[in-house]
């Protein structure tokens, strides 16, 4: 959701906010701009690509030393170059890039057009600058603390940078509810939603938190208060994020680098955590909350897409292996619907990027009540990360890619670790079963690899199907999780219409879709309800539908039902979606590449959805 960088240093700004523009396109937008400051403030900004920015300016005076820049996903005003960021205030020595929504803008709009005001978009955030403007003017304050005054008057999410023309050293950034980090250089200093554009030039950043404002000036030591005019100290971190962890590295497409990165970042989700030589599982980071989480009436799972898919993994782990009852919850529906929390209840709360609005609210409402909430986020240091009282990091590396694949199965790791660790703590399991588990779940990572050597063949697959216009994706027990995810992953990025069912479900309904021109996804491997499932083929191959089945290694009964079938080696019925997963990510990869889509920024996605 939209992406912000800015600089203030002694090199040139305009080469560091371009590339930490393209950086930043994962999370999905729609138009683009940049200002940079010498001596006046210049704004270029167009619809479309940040390559289409670069060809609008082409030839332009890009001189600076400070500067900012923006990708836009509108939510107010339609896509367009009136619309984009950075936005003028009245006197056009004021500018503004913003991410977020300023949802009172009407009311301060209107306001501010009896005041004499005049508006060339049709943004909430245009409001945003000439109220700044107008606060600096009347108050003969400090830019700095017209933005404070300003914020104190704004409902809704911001991550806001303010450049002033009369104070060329000078950037204010400030935030609620949309993350903005600060990178700080050997005399330098960068702002950005996240450390991707700031990791190649310095690893001590700051995470801002909510309501926080930073006056970042050149020579300057950084400064940060909150909008309630209270001093807050920055808390300086060293990130260990790498350059090549955010590049390609030679794949096409950071999906398909993100898909065979798998047998490291799933290894990476248990290193320190899965000790096979002491056979037992360790989570520092909910240690302190193992009380609470072993004497909870109830464990209520909240997340978003792909993420609540591996909650419902964790709901069937949990339950199978701990006997504590969980739900899954979609936290867009938790937050709204006034559900019963108490303080005997533990959420966990599900996010790759830890900056899903309707995550960070649905903690925020179980806070309130009282419940203990905690986290399993892959971005460190992120706002969800930080809102919830303890937590389990994924570990999976950056995922830049819209459509999440290693941090799903990152995420399935952690759930499987908490689940194996409550079982061991609360006896619900014999030991011999425990043993067995682990050492499975260290086996997992090679397995992976095995699947990945079959990519020709799934990609062969995907060569036959890829015009179809829907698909089927069925399977049972810990495999309908599967096929939900399976589903998404071809919807999201293909534009193929996809369902996932239980396959029992196939006769209260969807069958009637069967005919010769439906792919049907099976999750069908040996482990679990094996006999009722390939019941459920039969019934697809009656209708003339086409079956493309994820198999165990050597089951020669489900080769001869299936059209094409997809090999997975055997392991523990509870560990199969980190297998099944494999194949039907490169399926959905495969096809959207041959449909020639946008693998890595699919039309109206975003990678983090800061927005409700
Ligand atoms: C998954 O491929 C999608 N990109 C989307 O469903 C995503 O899982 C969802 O927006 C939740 O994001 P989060 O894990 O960062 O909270
Ligand atoms: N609400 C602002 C707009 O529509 C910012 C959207 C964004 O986060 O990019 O321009």
């Amino acid at each position: 959701m939209c992406g912000i960088v800015a600089y203030v240093g002694p090199k040139p700004a305009y080469p560091i906010l371009i590339k930490g523009l393209h950086r930043l396109e994962y999370r999905g937008y729609d138009s683009a701009g940049l200002c940079l400051l010498n001596g006046e403030l210049k704004v270029w900004k167009c619809k479309g690509k940040v390559s289409e920015l670069e060809k609008y300016i082409e030839g332009e005076n890009l001189e600076g030393t400070i500067g900012m820049a923006h990708t836009r996903w509108a939510t107010h005003g339609e896509p367009n170059q009136i619309n984009a960021h950075p936005h003028y205030s009245q006197s056009k020595h004021l500018s503004i890039i913003h991410n977020g929504i300023i949802e009172n803008y009407l009311v301060l709009r209107k306001e501010l057009q009896q005041r004499g005001y005049t508006f060339t978009s049709d943004t909430d955030t245009e409001v945003l600058i000439h109220l700044i403007e107008d606060i600096q003017q009347n108050e003969h304050v400090a830019v700095e603390e017209a933005v404070r005054i300003a914020l104190t008057q704004v409902i809704g999410a911001y991550a806001i940078v303010v450049l002033s023309q009369d104070h060329p050293d000078k950037i204010i950034a400030a935030r609620k509810g949309s993350p903005m980090v600060i990178g700080i250089g050997v005399d330098e200093f960068f702002v950005a939603s996240d450390a991707t554009p700031i990791i190649e030039y310095t690893n001590n950043v700051v995470f801002m938190n909510d309501e926080e404002i930073a006056i970042i000036e050149r020579h300057q030591e950084l400064k940060m208060r909150t909008i309630r005019n209270q001093e807050r100290t920055p808390y300086i971190q060293r990130l260990e994020m790498s350059l090549t962890a955010i590049e390609k590295s030679g794949f096409p497409h950071f999906m398909l680098k993100e898909i065979f990165e798998q047998p490291h970042s799933i290894e990476d989700s248990m290193r320190g955590r899965l000790h096979l030589d002491q056979d037992t599982v360790t989570l520092g980071g909910i240690r302190d909350y193992l009380p609470k989480i072993l004497n909870a009436e109830r464990i209520i799972i909240t997340a978003c897409g792909t993420s609540w898919h591996a909650g419902l993994v964790g709901e069937y782990i949990i339950e199978d292996l701990a006997r504590i009852p969980v739900e899954v919850e979609y936290s867009s529906e938790f937050r709204y619907r006034n559900p019963v929390i108490s303080e005997k209840d533990v959420i966990i709360a599900i996010s790759q990027s830890g900056e899903t609005a309707d995550t960070l609210a649905a903690i925020e409402l179980a806070k309130s009540k009282g419940a203990t909430v905690l986290g399993i986020c892959n971005v460190v240091g992120s706002s969800i990360a930080r809102a919830t009282h303890a937590g389990v990091y994924t570990h999976a590396g950056p995922e830049i890619g819209v459509a999440s694949t290693k941090a799903f199965t990152a995420q399935v790791v952690v759930l499987t670790l908490i689940g194996l660790l409550l079982a061991e703590k609360k006896g619900t399991v014999p030991e011999s079963h425990l043993h067995k588990l682990r050492l499975e779940l260290g086996l997992i990572p090679s397995k992976v690899e095995k699947i990945l050597e079959r990519a020709n063949k799934i990609k062969d697959i995907a060569t036959i199907y890829k015009d179809r216009t829907n698909a089927l994706y069925l399977g049972r027990g810990y495999n309908f999780p599967v096929a939900l995810e399976g589903a998404l992953k071809l919807k999201e990025i293909s534009y193929i219409h996809a369902e996932g069912y239980p396959a029992a479900e196939m006769k209260h309904g969807p069958i009637a879709l069967i005919d010769k021109y439906m792919p049907v996804v099976f999750i069908a491997h040996k482990r679990g309800i094996y006999e009722k499932v390939i019941t459920n083929i039969e019934e697809v191959r009656a209708r003339k539908g086409n079956i493309i089945a994820i198999i165990t290694e050597g089951d020669e009964s489900v080769k001869k039902l299936a059209d094409h079938y997809i090999e997975i080696p055997d392991t523990e019925e509870m560990l199969i979606p980190l297998l099944a997963t494999i194949p039907l990510q490169l399926l959905s990869y495969y096809v959207a590449v041959m449909r020639g889509c946008n693998v890595d920024q699919p039309r109206n996605l975003a990678k983090s959805v800061t927005v409700e």
